[in-house]
């Protein structure tokens, strides 16, 4: 239903309930980055009028997340700042066609598996750590992203034909698996 290829490798969960302050942090630019995203396609495509509103609604409720983690941050003791990134997002978006139509097609389906993913990886979180007020948190978390992912596949839809999105998002999806086999072993959200 997430149109992911390949589940995470439970190496991946046992390293970030090793590591929570770090992943929490890189969390708080996810959901950072996540807004930019949305924010960023409405610069690129002000003409596509399907996509302003919904992606407008996404901005916003990113940035409401990101307060969250901000929150969660404060009350840990611990403190937000820079970071080493995971390349996952970059290399992922990078498989982005460079010609229009298909480049935004790409982008959003690109979003879309980004969503998945983190949704997948919030449900193997809330299962997995000890502390059960930030497990509620992530469950809740899961149920946003799952929709979200829900809304860049509708939007998708909107700049191609069913076949076309369903191909694509297939290769996509394939191209993120492998790209998440190559990744540094940090404590990410998506590494
Ligand atoms: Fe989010
Ligand atoms: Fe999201």
């Amino acid at each position: 239903m997430l149109s992911l290829a390949a589940p995470t490798d439970p190496a991946w969960t046992a390293r970030a309930v090793a590591h929570l302050p770090e992943v929490l942090v890189d969390h708080a630019h996810c959901e950072k980055k996540a807004a930019s995203t949305a924010l960023s396609l409405l610069f690129r495509y002000p003409e596509r009028e399907a996509l302003l509103a919904p992606l407008s609604r996404l901005a916003r409720e990113e940035l409401v997340h990101f307060e969250q983690v901000l929150a969660l941050l404060a009350q840990r003791g611990l403190r937000f700042g820079h970071q080493r990134p995971s390349p996952y997002a970059g290399r992922l978006v990078a498989a982005a066609r460079p010609r229009e139509p298909e480049r935004l097609l790409d982008l959003l389906l690109c979003a879309a598996l980004i969503e998945a993913r983190s949704c997948e990886r919030f449900r193997l979180l809330a299962e997995a750590v000890p502390d059960p007020e930030l497990a509620d948190f992530y469950r809740g978390l899961l149920a946003s992203e799952a929709r979200h992912h829900g809304v860049y596949l509708e939007l998708a839809r909107e700049v191609a034909d069913a076949a076309s999105v369903r191909e694509r998002l297939e290769e996509l999806a394939r191209h993120e698996a492998s790209l998440l086999r190559e990744m540094p072993r940090l404590a990410r959200m998506h590494a």
